[in-house]
């Protein structure tokens, strides 16, 4: 038999369990977070080890800010990251950094330390940055030729392939073919901005922009021609990549209707859309990679007209003009027929509240008299219409 005290020893671990299970103990988060600028596009964020962690493996999560952004683990007290200006349009990112429990250890991760990370240098004024890559030449394929339109101020390009490790923040290169035209500056740069994701910095003395390379081609060219009662639209590929799904967007407008856009993905087979043969087509088209290939893209391509929308428009002028001649002709001669024969269309027809007063007044006077005086006030439109010569031979005897 247990004792009452071995109870009551029983009974308190049991509920200090249960209190520890229902209020799971939080984790210290981690302090004195700072960071250091590694390179242009590399931040080295680092903090110290929380006190009073208990024993064993110590775990961190780190994200930025925005909710869309990956969470990444960490068992070390620090990591480093690309951050690129124009990828966030400002010269700013906050994480947030926590110390999270190993699974089964029943402890409830720290409350999120944010820190906010400023570019060494504002963010230089830059607009419109092209990067080209000729894909249809193997060794061109490697060379980029990238321009953009500056502030106020001269920007001079560096660039290397993304990441963060020693060998890819040691491989920096300058610009080495730079470029410029009444518009834009620009550099021809030996890099294979398809095969690799480039960090690219444009930097002068009071700031720096940064960003990844997004290879751009020129757009290819959209031929059209006409099948059974489809339009078909065809493109050449770029040698390189060709045999990879490209996703063509193609917009479209016929007659004077509003554009309609639709996406069509190809590895060089035509499209066919419907062809109105009344319509004038105006198309253009933009392309860009599909999944799993490197991301490259063109702009729009040259408008290029197809059909004649003129028979639509010869309807349109029969209508528009034929149409109410013959209307206004009918009317003019139906107007002049029922002139003509008025008298006959539209009898003259005696006023009944006169008859009915005459009667009541002169109730004894002869028909013939209450005949006549109910014709008296009507003689007007008689005279006006006097070509006929039936009404003539009623109103006249009847008058006198
Ligand atoms: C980042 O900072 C930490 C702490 O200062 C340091 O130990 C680490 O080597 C740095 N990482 C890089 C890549 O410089
Ligand atoms: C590709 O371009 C290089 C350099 O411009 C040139 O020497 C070579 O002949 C071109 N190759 C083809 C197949 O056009
Ligand atoms: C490089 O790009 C600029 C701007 O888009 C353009 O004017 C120039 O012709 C291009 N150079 C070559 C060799 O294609
Ligand atoms: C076509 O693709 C573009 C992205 O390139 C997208 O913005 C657009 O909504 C798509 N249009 C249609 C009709 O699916």
């Amino acid at each position: 038999m247990t004792s009452p005290a071995e109870l009551c020893a029983f009974l308190t671990s049991t509920a200090v369990i249960m209190v520890c299970l229902c209020n799971a103990e939080r984790l210290p988060p981690p302090t004195g977070l700072s960071y250091r600028w590694i390179d242009a596009f590399t931040v080295n964020v680092s903090w110290q080890e929380p006190r009073g962690l208990p024993a064993g493996d110590i775990r961190y999560e780190y994200s930025l800010e925005d909710p869309k952004s990956h969470v990444e683990l960490t068992t070390l007290t620090h990591f480093s990251a690309n951050l690129l200006t124009e990828e966030t349009g400002s010269g700013s990112w906050t994480y947030l950094v926590w110390t999270v429990s190993k699974n089964g250890d029943n402890l409830e991760d720290s409350t999120k330390v944010p820190k906010t990370i400023e570019t060494p240098k504002p963010r230089a004024q830059v607009e419109d940055i092209q990067c080209f890559v000729n894909l249809n030449n193997e060794t061109k394929a490697k060379e980029m030729n990238c321009s953009w339109v500056p502030g106020n101020q001269a920007l001079y390009l560096s660039f290397r392939i993304c990441g963060h490790t020693h060998k890819t923040i040691l491989g920096l290169k300058n610009c080495v073919w730079p470029y410029s035209n009444a518009m834009r500056k620009g550099c021809y740069l030996k890099a294979d901005g398809v095969a690799n994701n480039i960090c690219m910095l444009l930097e002068s003395e009071a700031g720096q922009s940064t960003f990844k390379l997004l290879p751009m081609i020129d757009p290819p060219e959209l031929s059209i021609g006409e099948e059974g009662d489809n339009l078909k639209l065809s493109w050449t590929l770029p040698p390189i990549l060709k045999d990879h799904p490209w996703i063509f967007m193609v917009c479209s407008r016929k007659c004077s209707h509003a554009e309609v856009c639709q996406n069509y993905t190809t590895k060089g087979e035509p499209w066919f859309m419907p062809y109105d043969k009344s319509c004038r087509y105006e198309l253009r088209s933009r392309v860009r990679t599909g999944p799993s290939v490197p991301p490259i893209f063109s702009q729009f391509g040259q408008v290029v007209f197809y059909g004649n929308n003129l028979p639509a428009d010869k309807t349109l002028t029969v209508v528009a003009v034929v149409l109410p001649i013959i209307l206004s002709v009918c009317i003019f001669l139906s107007c002049y027929c029922f002139r003509r024969h008025s008298s006959i269309l539209c009898p003259v027809i005696p006023d009944p509240s006169a008859i009915f007063k005459e009667m009541m007044m002169d109730g004894n006077k002869d028909l013939k008299s209450t005949m006549g005086s109910l014709y008296t006030p009507v003689p007007e439109p008689v005279e006006s219409c006097k070509v006929d010569t039936v009404t003539d031979s009623i109103v006249v005897p009847l008058n006198s």
